[in-house]
């Protein structure tokens, strides 16, 4: 049998009832929810097997990180990124939006800077606030339909104060995998202001253009690894967020500790499902993995082609993650996101990310489900002309 043909992409499943976010949001509404990132998918049956595996023993103590996960990703990230890392470095987490706050917690003091490039996941706008931190946006040029830094703007906005970088990579909402180059002038900048990096690196197992690949921030060369905070999780690839369990990599001793400070009496250690789900994942699914990426390339070509066929909007090629940023400006809608609700499709603000006239829309479902919410937006927008 063919290695896609193994496993089912195309089934709806019904998620009413489950509590789901992303489903629950519109209630009864006829709306197709294509926001928050997470995918109708089931994850593979191997972590199924394996958290059923784990219950059925049917206790459900205070777990350690077991010695054998750690291990374990220590040989995926050395297989996958040539990344020769100590387990030593590896701190678990229940989650990357934990790391994010962390990381903005452990460095600096009160008032001091955390940069990021916009736009960006809602998340790494409200972070630095939180921790009583100064945020500071510096957009991202988009050149050719292609999304990328403007590093003279982002030197520019730099000041004695800036302590911190966020960065994600690769990139959600705009969907760069960034190359070695664009990464190591990055670095380059952070190294000459002494600017600590941390690098989101959740999307790193979904890029979509088979010429590119992933390059965590801190393998570019010592004293980038020596000044990154790396935070990876299997959740998105595998469709696992629920199960609250992600890892930051920190090869900087005294960064490390920082962090773990930051960390103490607040941070709940992952759940013991999230272990044996994340073993799982990151040993017996390469072939799902494989064809979960080919049939997230199909969806992402017929989002590229329905896109074309509304010309009051656009967006620039998805190189990773199974996220469309759409540029909606030339539909003279004001409230685009709204519009599309109206019409049956629930889309994510740009003004989330920090940039008004955008929509993001989230292709991680079955392609019938992808046709009949593009189809709903195409109608709305050929509807309107027509007034
Ligand atoms: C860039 C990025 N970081 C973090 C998260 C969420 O991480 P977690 O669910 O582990 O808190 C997401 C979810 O969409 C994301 O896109």
């Amino acid at each position: 049998m063919k290695k896609s043909a193994r496993y089912d992409f195309d089934t709806l499943i019904e998620r009413h009832g489950t509590a789901s976010m992303k489903w629950e949001k519109y209630g009864s509404r006829d709306i197709i929810p294509m926001w928050v990132a997470d995918m109708d998918f089931r994850s593979p049956p191997e972590v199924i097997k394996a958290i059923e595996k784990r219950t059925a023993h049917g206790i459900f103590g205070y777990t350690l990180p077991p010695q054998e996960l750690n291990r374990l990703i220590v040989s995926m990230l050395e297989k996958t990124y040539d990344w020769e890392v100590d387990p030593k470095w590896l701190v678990w987490l229940p989650g990357l939006v934990t790391g994010i706050n962390v990381a903005c917690r452990a460095i600096g003091r009160d008032n001091d800077e955390v940069m990021t490039a916009i736009p960006i996941y809602p998340p790494f706008l409200t972070a630095p606030g939180f921790n009583r931190r100064k945020l500071v946006k510096v957009p991202l040029k988009e050149e050719d339909g292609h999304w990328q830094f403007d590093f003279d703007r982002l030197e520019q906005m730099i000041t004695k104060n800036t302590r911190m970088f966020m960065l994600c990579s690769p990139h959600n909402p705009v969907g760069r995998v960034f190359s070695r180059s664009e990464l190591s002038q990055l670095a380059a900048i952070c190294h000459d202001h002494d600017i600590i990096i941390c690098s989101d690196e959740i999307h790193c197992g979904l890029i979509l253009d088979e010429d590119k690949e992933h390059i965590p921030t801190a393998t570019l060369d010592a004293a980038t690894a020596d000044r990154t905070i790396t935070l990876m999780a299997p959740s998105k690839t595998f469709n696992t967020p629920g199960l609250g369990c992600a890892f930051a990599v920190i090869s900087n001793p005294k960064l490390r500790k920082q962090f773990k400070n930051a960390m103490d009496g607040i941070v709940p250690r992952p759940n013991t499902l999230g272990y044996a789900a994340t073993m799982a994942a990151f040993s017996e699914c390469g072939d799902w993995h494989e064809a979960l990426l080919k049939y997230l390339r199909a969806n992402r070509a017929t989002v590229s082609r329905a896109i074309r066929q509304m010309p009051s909007l656009s967006m620039a090629p998805v190189e990773a993650t199974y996220l469309a940023w759409i540029d909606t400006r030339l539909s003279g809608l004001e409230k685009p996101v709204k519009f599309f609700e109206e019409a049956g499709v629930g889309l994510q603000d740009g003004i989330e990310f920090g940039s008004p006239g955008f929509a993001r829309l989230n292709f991680g479902c079955p392609r019938i489900l992808l046709e009949k919410g593009l189809n709903r937006m195409k109608t709305a927008l050929d509807n309107l002309n027509r007034k």
